[in-house]
């Protein structure tokens, strides 16, 4: 029998249908048994329509066969599109004004009674969820999500296709090299005792695809790292990896830009007036307490630090003595806040490294605060004037080392925008974070490491400093940030040999050093290398944010846990002693 299939998705009828014969396939949403009707909500990738089962139309035989209906079956019907009686439409259905009066049914598969009921699958503990992915698969969020996932990468193809950009893969199988995060490994059979690493990125591939002259690279690119899983990182993830020849930074950022503003309008309809605000490092660090500020809301930062450095109370005089800062937030209406609340924004603080957390609750004339005993009344004015404070405001400050005080402000700002409602959720706001450090002291390796990797070029007005003050070099960097959330990052790269070897000697290694682990990278630098220059964008992260969901795992057709495991498919797993032996590899115990 072949006229089981399709010719119109469930989703799709609409009263214009009324009166049209049609087959659908899917499955058995639900099923309601009245006893002389059987109502089934059937449902495919489109949506759910409902179908109606009579015996009067469908015979004895036929009718019994609808009765061993059960949740999951696959199902193909045929039947006459009705208009549903008056009073029995349902608004909040796409086709809510129709049912399928069926005619012949096919049971295509029949099914267990599945873990958990599909449209509810949001409500069961993940584990459960991630173990049947498949089943979570059906539900209409996951639909929508890997839908709106196509629908981006098809339009990044598209316009990157459009501005001459060539759609090129690169190994996975490649060379283990350190810094950054951890690699995953594989063993060499052929080559017992040797391994292969999986690409953090396809960073060194695209970089030599320029010197092959391809001038304008792309790829939907698999990465994998072995990091601390969080709520926005997978183990293996992908990233729109981007890179081309003969520009500067302001080229890279202009199609990028467009590119982003592009695909929002396309797949969302979320229209974004360009030029994308630029803040520099620093600027963000200091007003917002963040490398990938949210900036849907204000509470920026403010400084105290010259205003009290002499200050009698000691907090304060001591910390500007140690070269710190006194910095702070003001929370509007915050003066309302009780104790309680209170102790806890000071307990986070506390939490993230501050030793305290000073608060003045603004009042006419006066300033209710613990601290306010230590302060003298020009002190006090100076700090609500910073402020532009009002009654009724509150403000809350930390003192301390620099790094410190803007990341327990940065949080505790996010942490209040979030908890007083004062984030827009349906704005997008886009940034792009520019002048970045080259460098940073890492103190495990008492060294420096590179901020983003060893290629990085750095700033000419800042390339005197790789020697005398290498903390202070900015890099050609930039990253892009959506609602707080670090969406991609990139620079323009070294291609002198000359500064090369410099960077390196700011890393700590010497050439000799540097050629054995990138001996041939540094080799094709040596046979012409055009000026290029890149970004990669987390794919991942862009559609967890367009289709508003809270993990990445949401936007993953088959994610890992975050202890980076796949449930369903239980990897990973030991293999087998054959396995090992031919890899030559033992297990310790
Ligand atoms: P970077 O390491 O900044 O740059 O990565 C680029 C973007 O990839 C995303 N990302 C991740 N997404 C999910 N899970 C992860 N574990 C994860 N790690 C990173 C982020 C990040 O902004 N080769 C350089 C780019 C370049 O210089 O061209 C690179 O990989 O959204």
């Amino acid at each position: 029998m072949t006229d089981w299939k399709r010719t119109k998705y469930c989703g799709e009828l609409r009263a214009a249908d009324v009166g049209s014969t049609v087959t659908l396939n899917g499955w058995v949403n639900r099923r309601r048994d009245l006893g002389q009707l059987i109502f089934v909500d059937l449902r495919d990738r489109s949506g759910l329509v409902q179908i109606v089962f009579d015996p009067e139309v469908l015979g004895a035989e036929q009718f019994q066969q609808a009765t061993s209906l059960r949740s999951e079956y696959v199902i193909s019907v045929q039947g006459v599109v009705l208009a549903r009686p008056e009073g029995q439409v349902n608004p909040n259905l796409a086709t809510g004004e129709v049912e399928l009066q069926v005619t012949r049914l096919v049971i295509l598969a029949e099914a267990k009674t599945p873990p958990f009921p599909i449209s509810r699958a949001e409500e069961v503990d993940e584990s459960i969820r991630l173990k049947y992915r498949y089943l979570h698969l059906r539900s209409p969020e996951l639909q929508e999500t890997l839908a709106l996932r196509h629908r981006t990468t098809a339009a990044v193809r598209s316009y990157l296709d459009s501005k001459g950009f060539l759609e090129i893969e690169t190994p996975i199988l490649i060379r283990s090299t350190p810094e950054g995060a951890r690699d995953y490994v594989v063993p060499s059979r052929v080559h017992p005792g040797e391994f292969y690493a999986l690409p953090q990125s396809p960073q060194l591939f695209k970089q030599l695809l320029m010197v092959g002259g391809f001038d304008r690279y792309y790829q939907i690119a698999r990465c994998f790292r072995d990091e601390d899983l969080r709520a926005e990182r997978q183990p293996e993830f992908t990233q729109i990896d981007v890179e081309m020849s003969f520009v500067d930074r302001e080229d890279v950022m202009q199609i990028m830009e467009d590119m982003i503003i592009h695909v929002l309008e396309d797949v969302k309809g979320i229209s974004v007036d360009g030029p994308i605000p630029r803040l520099s490092y620093q600027e963000a660090m200091d007003r917002f307490g963040s490398d990938k500020p949210d900036t849907r809301f204000g509470m920026e930062i403010c400084d105290l630090t010259a205003q009290l450095s002499s200050s009698e109370f000691r907090v304060f005089s001591e910390t500007a003595a140690a070269q710190g800062v006194i910095r702070g937030i003001k929370v509007e209406g915050g003066g309302s806040f009780t104790r309680r609340q209170i102790d806890n924004l000071s307990e986070q603080a506390q939490s993230w490294g501050a030793k305290g957390l000073m608060w003045l609750a603004v009042e006419e004339n006066q300033v209710r605060s613990p601290i306010a005993k230590f302060l003298t009344e020009e002190e006090v004015d100076a700090i609500t004037a910073a402020f532009s404070a009002e009654p009724g405001d509150l403000i809350l400050m930390v003192a301390g080392k620099y790094d410190l005080v803007c990341d327990v402000l940065g949080r505790l700002r996010l942490a209040l925008g979030r908890d007083l409602g004062l984030i827009d959720e349906n704005a997008y706001n886009l940034l792009w974070v520019v002048d970045w450090p080259l460098l940073v002291y890492d103190e495990d390796a008492e060294r420096y490491v590179a901020a983003h990797h060893p290629f990085t070029a750095p700033l000419d007005e800042d390339e005197h400093l790789l020697e005398t003050d290498p903390g202070k070099v900015r890099a050609k960097a930039y990253d892009l940030v959506l609602n707080g959330v670090e969406l991609g990052g990139g620079s323009i790269r070294i291609t002198k040999r000359s500064l090369q070897e410099r960077m390196f000697a700011a890393l700590g290694f010497t050439m000799e050093q540097a050629r054995s682990q990138f001996g041939y990278f540094l080799e094709a630098f040596e046979y012409g290398a055009p000026p290029h220059g890149g970004i990669a964008f987390g794919l991942d992260r862009l559609i967890m944010l367009l289709a508003k969901r809270q993990s990445i795992r949401d936007v993953i057709a088959f994610p890992k846990t975050v202890s980076a495991s796949d449930l369903m498919i239980e990897a990973p797993g030991p293999i087998s002693e054959a396995q090992l032996k031919e890899l030559k590899i033992s297990l310790k115990n």
